[in-house]
């Protein structure tokens, strides 16, 4: 059972995000998606339309997802892929090299996708003028 782990807001839930979950969970057999809490965007600087629990259960609606963990802190990383006894870790291309994912190399294999162009949760509340 190969087991693959990505982090994410994954706010108002789009194109580019299913197209990334659906990408992830090819890589594997089980998908666990770590969903930023409102304290941890914050933190951030970052505000979501929805809540925590609203994108955690729209999450956990997509047939790719296994599983919905809190994604607190920046340094939990490790401990989750330890935890969950996760093979591969997975982002979008805008995180390629980050050094937060990059020392993750040690404990597992990560891999950016591709990510999809011309929409985000940004342009998306950008367009509706939220
Ligand atoms: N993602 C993607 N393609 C997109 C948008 C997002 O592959 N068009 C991926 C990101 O690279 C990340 C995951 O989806 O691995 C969650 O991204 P998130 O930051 O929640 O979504 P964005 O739409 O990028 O949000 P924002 O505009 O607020 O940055």
């Amino acid at each position: 059972m190969k087991r693959v782990l990505t982090y994410g807001t994954f706010d108002l839930l789009h194109y580019g995000h299913v197209r990334l979950l659906k990408r992830a969970k090819a890589l594997g057999d089980y998908l666990i998606v770590a969903v930023s809490t409102d304290e941890f965007n914050k933190i951030k600087g970052k505000k979501a339309y929805n809540n925590f629990e609203t994108r955690k259960e729209m999450l956990e609606t997509v047939r790719y997802v296994d599983l919905v963990i809190p994604e607190k802190n920046w340094e939990q990383k490790a401990d989750d892929v330890r935890k969950y006894c996760v093979d591969t870790v997975v982002m979008g291309s805008d995180w390629r090299g980050n050094e937060k994912f990059e020392a993750l190399k040690d404990l597992c294999e990560v891999v950016y996708l591709e990510r999809t162009e011309n929409v985000s949760t940004t342009k998306i509340k950008n367009d509706l003028h939220l």
